[in-house]
């Protein structure tokens, strides 16, 4: 069977993804390629593409479409796989990476599949023939719970406890095997009136081939992975088809965002809020009612755009909105479901998101807390210059009043000085008296009175105040020795 698939939301894509000729690029969904065409049209013999799917049929279809191309490696695997893809590849990092997720037409179209409510065909819905778990062995051995949980949460189907009660009693009697089979019991189990809203099986198919091909618990992990492999100012494309899955990838996409809580004036974050990159559309970009009356497929595509960049200082989202027509009115989803992406969030973001979550309260708190810091650190200061002057000044003080007591201390040395040089005197002139006494006294004895008086003539003058001074002033040991001299010989 001819491969036909009409690429979705194409030329928005195409756009979106800023393609550098040189570049590397992922299609994560190659399908029948009619994206990954467009890409190779626009890269350079430098170029790379990597094609994943996990359809071989969709590997062969696509291989024949791109046969012109040899800048292109096919690989069979799953894009939740897509680090280990490339780290086989020895890739480490890309320009871009497009996800054009559910199933394609070509998928639907092949009876043979068990996609399809249409016809009467095994129950496999498998995307990856290799797989163990088919649509089969989730219909007949699913709890009437578990079948029940998923046609309501991945078919969003009002029916889903009748359907799945209807199933079990069903698979009591016989397994059930074909696609005819399982439509018969849901029709049986939808009242008339709400068989006007489509076909009745197609959610319930919808939600059974989720299940069998592991759709949405994986993907928001698989989005993160797909912008940390992105190179700086790389962008992700992501087209969805299901409301849980656009739910996935815009929270992904919100998350590696990060959340900058700073107040609006500041041109930089500064709440610390992490960012690997920023969301281009804030809305997701819908088809044209052109596009959606060609292409029904294209009625329920929404398409979400993020580019990595990595800011030295985390620099305040300005919000870029691409020219495509954005939906008014997103839908609003069942609050019960819990993807995979809660988990995650519990698990990863316990420390980061008290980090990044900050209130504007919070944030002039803080401030305030800075400033009160700040402040003291002042008054701190100016006590400390405060003491230090004093110290000085008490000092000089201390230093002028030794120095006065030096002086003092010297005037009184002087004093004593003085007054020792006096008593000194007055020793030594009681000395020189008494010597003089001696003199006379031995003169005398020596050579008698009268000749003692004679030679001593003038001994009235020295005898006196006056004359003791002169034996001071003078040598008065020579002058003694003078007199003896007269005396004795
Ligand atoms: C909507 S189609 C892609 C069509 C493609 N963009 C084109 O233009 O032809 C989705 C394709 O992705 C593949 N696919 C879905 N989930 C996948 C997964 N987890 N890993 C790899 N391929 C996947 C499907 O087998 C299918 O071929
Ligand atoms: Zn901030």
């Amino acid at each position: 069977m001819e491969f036909k698939h009409k690429p979705v939301l194409l030329e928005e894509t195409i756009e979106g993804l800023k393609i550098k000729e040189d570049g590397i690029y992922v299609d994560g969904t190659l399908g029948g390629a009619g994206h990954s065409k467009e890409i190779l049209k626009r890269l350079s013999s430098k170029g790379l593409l990597i094609g994943i799917d996990r359809d071989e049929e969709a590997l062969k279809a696509a291989k024949e479409n791109l046969k012109e191309y040899t800048n292109v490696k096919y690989i069979h695997g799953n894009h939740d796989e897509i680090e280990e893809i490339l780290q086989q590849q020895n890739i480490e990092k890309v320009d871009g990476i497009l996800l054009d997720l559910g199933v394609s037409s070509y998928q639907l179209d092949e009876r043979n599949r068990g996609f399809s409510y249409l016809g009467n065909n095994e129950l496999d819905m498998r995307m990856d023939k290799s797989q163990q778990l088919t649509a089969k062995k989730v219909i007949n051995s699913y709890s009437e719970e578990e079948l029940a949980n998923i046609i309501y949460e991945y078919g969003e189907e009002r029916y889903s406890r009748q359907i799945a009660r209807n199933i079990c009693n069903a698979r009591k009697e016989k397994e059930i095997q074909t696609t005819e089979e399982l439509v018969k019991i849901i029709e049986k189990s939808i009242p008339a009136q709400a068989k006007k809203d489509g076909h009745p099986a197609k959610r319930t198919f919808q939600a059974i081939r989720i299940e069998v091909n592991n759709e949405i618990k994986p993907l928001y992990n698989t989005v993160r992975k797909c912008i940390e492999l992105l190179k700086n100012g790389g962008r992700l494309c992501i087209i969805t088809f299901h409301s849980l899955e656009d739910r996935a990838v815009k929270n992904a996409y919100v998350d590696a965002q990060g959340k900058c809580t700073c107040p609006k004036d500041l041109p930089y974050c500064v709440c610390g809020a992490k960012s690997e990159g920023k969301i281009i559309n804030k809305k997701p970009i819908i088809a044209t009612e052109e596009e959606q009356s060609e292409n029904s497929r294209s009625k329920s595509a929404k398409l979400r755009i993020f580019e990595k960049k990595w800011y030295k200082k985390q620099k305040k989202e300005v919000s870029n909105m691409p020219r495509y027509q954005y939906e008014t009115s997103p839908r609003k989803l069942e609050p019960e479901y819990v993807p995979v992406r809660k988990k995650t969030q519990k698990q990863n973001t316990k420390s980061t998101q008290k980090q990044t979550v900050k209130t504007k309260y919070q944030i002039q708190k803080e401030k305030k807390k800075v400033e009160r810091k700040n402040h003291a650190k002042q008054i701190a200061l100016v006590l400390v210059i405060f003491g230090m002057l004093l110290a000085v000044s008490y000092r000089e003080i201390h230093i002028m009043e030794m120095f006065n007591n030096k002086k003092e201390m010297e005037n009184q040395l002087a004093l004593i000085q003085k007054e020792n040089g006096q008593v000194e005197k007055d020793i030594k002139a009681e000395e020189s008296k008494l010597d003089w006494n001696v003199i006379r006294q031995k003169a005398s004895e020596e050579l008698g009175m009268q000749e003692a008086n004679k030679i001593t003539v003038d001994l009235n003058k020295t005898d006196n105040v006056e004359k003791d001074e002169r034996l001071i002033k003078e040598d008065n040991t020579s002058f003694i020795e003078k007199i003896i001299e007269k005396l004795i010989f």
